[in-house]
């Protein structure tokens, strides 16, 4: 045990999940849009219960990313690995990590690396409790690799993520985002996200992004709204979090999940669709939210890529895609790229 234990950290990089002044001026803002909206902030979906629930999702029949990701990453772990030669791997918004032992394995194995000469793992997520998990059981199942898990969030953690000191030899770095997570950005925090992260990669770096790819949209509608109603539950385990932390009176049975896809923006939306006209409080806002009957609140967004967009998001970070891995049926994709050496540091337009 004590061996393992020196073989792993978890650190918490910034406190900006206890941020309750951020988190009610963040809600505040959605509820007072017209339509309500408050998908600019997924990472409120993830407290403890929240967590459990999607990875209840990642198993649905119906979600089938989950699982197409897994087999595009064990089919091209090893290529990626040897392609990027990579000492170190980072991953944002880790979760449960289940997915990247396909990476793990190819980088402690097909490297033949040892407890002495061990490859790095540094998971980075906002659920600490999903963090702590999963640093436990990787490191007992990888006696080749050293863990460094950091909790925090990736909107205001980042660089400090990325300003992590080198070691002597200059690891270089895989930066992974998978899931598709990166379609739960809006636009503009993809652009500006993309272009912080490709600030923080140095020569040699390389960054593995999974995305969701357009297809059938009853396909998509029905990842987002399974029969077995885990995906309604999670959606509505968002007022849950509104109720306890911010002292609302959302009683999730008076409102119904709905995920439909937008074709104008490629993205699919849940909503939460208020079932009658209502007022809630919520007091540490000093609000009451008014709902009219049937009258929706956006909840989240999941954009979903072509080769194409995926190409013109990297370039725009300033990012070269070199390859974009996808299943037989293209449903999932895993983009692969490094920073372009010709651009200087990223600055906002
Ligand atoms: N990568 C995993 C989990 C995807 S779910 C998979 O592919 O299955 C999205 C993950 O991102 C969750 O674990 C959530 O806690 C984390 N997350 C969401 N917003 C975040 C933020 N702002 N900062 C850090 N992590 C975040
Ligand atoms: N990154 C996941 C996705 O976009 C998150 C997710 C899956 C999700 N199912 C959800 C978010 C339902 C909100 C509601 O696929």
């Amino acid at each position: 045990m004590s061996r393992n234990a020196d073989r792993t950290t978890v650190r918490t990089l910034d406190n900006a999940s206890e941020d309750l002044q951020q988190m009610a001026d963040d809600v505040r803002a959605g509820l007072l849009s017209d339509p309500k909206d408050l998908s600019p902030w997924p990472k409120y979906f993830y407290d403890a219960e929240g967590s459990e629930l999607f990875e209840e999702i990642t198993v649905l029949p119906e979600y089938y990313q989950t699982r197409t990701e897994l087999s595009i990453l064990r089919e091209r772990a090893p290529e990626i690995v040897a392609l990027t030669r990579c000492q170190e791997l980072i991953e944002l918004g880790s979760g449960s990590a289940s997915k990247t032992r396909t990476l793990l394995d190819a980088m402690t194995v097909e490297q033949g690396r040892s407890v002495q000469d061990p490859a790095r793992y540094v998971p980075f997520d906002v659920s600490e409790s999903t963090l702590q998990g999963s640093a436990e059981r990787l490191v007992e199942e990888y006696p080749a690799l050293e863990i460094q898990g950091y909790v925090g969030d990736f909107d205001h953690s980042l660089e400090r993520l990325l300003a992590r000191p080198r070691s002597v030899n200059g690891f270089r770095r895989l930066v992974v985002f998978l899931g598709g997570t990166i379609g739960n950005f809006t636009p503009e925090k993809r652009r500006e996200f993309l272009g912080r992260l490709r600030s923080g990669l140095e020569e040699g770096d390389h960054l593995l992004v999974g995305v969701d790819l357009v297809e059938d949209p009853r396909v998509l509608e029905a990842a987002y709204d399974d029969a077995a109603g885990v995906t309604a539950r999670f959606n509505k385990n968002l007022l849950s979090v509104l109720n306890r932390k911010l002292g609302g009176e959302f009683e999730p049975d008076l409102f119904d999940h709905r995920a439909t896809y937008n074709p104008e923006e490629s993205r699919v939306e849940m909503w939460l669709d208020s079932k009658v006209a209502q007022r809630v409080p919520v007091v540490a806002l000093d609000l009451e939210v008014p709902f009219e009957p049937g009258e929706g609140m956006k909840t989240e967004i999941s954009t979903k890529f072509t080769h194409e967009s995926v190409a013109e998001a990297f370039d725009e970070a300033g990012l070269q895609l070199l390859g974009l891995y996808t299943d037989e049926e293209n449903l999932f994709g895993l983009a692969l790229g490094e920073p372009l050496s010709d651009t200087g540091p990223y600055s906002p337009r």
